[in-house]
């Protein structure tokens, strides 16, 4: 199609043609006026005028028709054609400048109007983007209700959470969406009343149990109009979990705590009510009291170790450490109940075996699964001890030949207070934490522990620990 400007310029060429053509038409009126001789002579000179005015005229406009093309109807169109282009929304598209004859205003403000289109376009498309990696990885579920009370946005934490996908769930409202009735609820409630709320709810599903932190807030434009409304979901059911671990865990101890003080108080008081007149009602009192101060001082110390180790900021000395002497150190400290028990210790350990690790760590680690060993095995029964090595992992086992523990407790074992036998365990002064510290002190030097056992034959714990400390 043919721009206004090469139509001005063409009606302009036709203009001047007609106005050339009428000058020669007028003077060959004149011309005769001038002649002498026949008419015939005068007609031949007024067509051979007229025919070369009209030639002139001819190519005069074309000549001028093409200049004026060439210098303003070209560039002209090109950039018509440019700005609409960029109209289109391509906004790389640039008026060639170098190719203009002169410096043509127009050209420059086109491209100039382009480029500052492209910024922004490149900006707006950074925004977007950052705001989709901020919706897409803020850990939450979320979900936007438009004006119309339609979903128009949600991220990909909410598909997952709820097992939807955005095309079953855009453009439904949310009673369509198949939400659990509390958060239903909830939405309903800020559509209602245009108010932030903000709460904790339980979802049951058929398979576990889950609990949500649901927050929901309508949106509000610059100038106070309604735009929606926003929900954010937190799935805090690890949080909820580990709040029910630490009330367990204050429960346990405060029982923990109270046996033995309820012993010693009772003891205490029947002795002062005349009980320790009779001498030997007094010793024996005593040494219940004894053996009671001792089993909380234990659990005292057990505790204090175990939170010492879960506090932040607790580290290991990384030292070279040698295995076999290490474990020597374990087996003296516990050389004791060992001979009472008329037990036996094999230990296979390589002579030369370094390891990167915090000796005092490890001696504490064996001497909790050497007293285990011993505490939960028959008198005159063998305990093996075996350490093996390789690549870049250590293994260290302790065998015994003892009761062993059922395969259903075993998941359980590493629990803080989980007993197989409280009864037993009490009995050998166990606190319940030893496995628990045993597990932790493990993971922190970057192994871990495995067990197995068998009820009647006896029970494995198996060590792995990296041979040289990853910093
Ligand atoms: N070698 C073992 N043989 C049999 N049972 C064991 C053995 N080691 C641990 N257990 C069981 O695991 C429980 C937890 O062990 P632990 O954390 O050391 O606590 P504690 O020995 O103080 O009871 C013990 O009460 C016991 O029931
Ligand atoms: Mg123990």
């Amino acid at each position: 199609m043919k721009s206004l400007y090469s139509r001005l310029v063409i009606a302009c060429a036709v203009l001047l043609s007609v106005l050339l053509t009428g000058l020669g038409i007028v003077l060959g009126q004149f011309f005769p006026l001038f002649a002498e001789d026949s008419d015939l002579l005068l007609q031949r000179q007024y067509w051979f005028f007229l025919i070369l005015t009209l030639a002139i005229a001819f190519v005069l406009s074309l000549f001028i028709a093409t200049r004026m093309m060439i210098q303003y109807a070209r560039p002209i169109d090109d950039m018509t054609k440019i700005a609409t282009q960029i109209a289109h929304g391509d906004y790389l598209a640039r008026v060639q400048t170098s190719e203009l004859e002169y410096d043509n205003d127009l050209a420059k403000a086109i491209n100039k109007i382009a480029s500052n289109l492209q910024e922004m376009s490149t900006m707006q498309a950074m925004e977007k983007e950052r705001l989709k990696t901020l919706i897409e990885s803020m850990g939450s579920g979320l979900l936007m209700f438009g004006r119309g009370g339609t979903v128009n946005l949600l991220n990909e934490v909410f598909e997952k959470t709820f097992g939807l996908s955005k095309n079953e769930v855009v453009g439904k409202t949310f009673k369509d969406i198949g939400l659990p009735i509390a958060i239903e609820n909830l939405i309903e409630d800020v559509f209602m009343k245009e108010q932030v709320r903000a709460e904790q709810v339980k979802i049951d599903s058929s398979d576990h149990q889950s609990y949500m932190s649901v927050y929901g807030a309508p949106v509000i434009g610059i100038h106070g109009n309604w735009l929606g409304i926003v929900v954010v979901i937190h799935d805090i059911t690890e949080l909820v979990r580990l709040e029910e671990v630490r009330k367990d865990f204050v429960a346990n101890v405060s029982h923990e705590l109270r046996t033995p003080v309820t012993s010693i108080k009772g003891f205490t008081e029947t002795l002062l009510d005349g009980a320790m007149d009779e001498p030997v009602i007094l010793k024996e009192f005593l040494e219940i009291i004894q053996k009671e101060s001792d089993r909380l001082h234990l659990l005292i110390d057990d505790l204090l170790e175990l939170s010492g180790i879960e506090r932040e900021g607790f580290s290991l000395t990384y030292a070279a450490v040698n295995v076999k002497e290490m474990i020597d150190d374990a087996m003296r400290i516990v050389s004791r109940g060992m001979e009472q028990k008329k037990m036996r210790i094999v230990a296979e350990v390589p002579e030369d075996l370094i390891i990167e690790a915090d000796a005092g760590r490890l001696i504490q680690v064996m001497v909790n699964l050497l007293s285990n060993a011993i505490n939960y095995s028959k008198e005159k029964t063998t305990v093996t001890v075996t350490v093996t090595s390789f690549m870049n992992e250590v293994v260290m086992t302790v065998r015994d030949q003892g009761i062993g523990i059922e395969q259903s407790e075993l998941p359980r074992l590493f629990e803080r207070f989980y007993r197989v036998d409280r009864a037993r365990s009490r009995d050998s002064g166990g606190t319940g934490l030893g496995l628990a510290i045993v597990k932790h002190l493990v993971e922190i030097h970057g192994g871990r522990v495995e067990v197995e056992s068998k009820l009647g034959v006896g029970t494995t714990f198996c060590i792995h620990l990296p041979i040289l400390h990853n910093k």
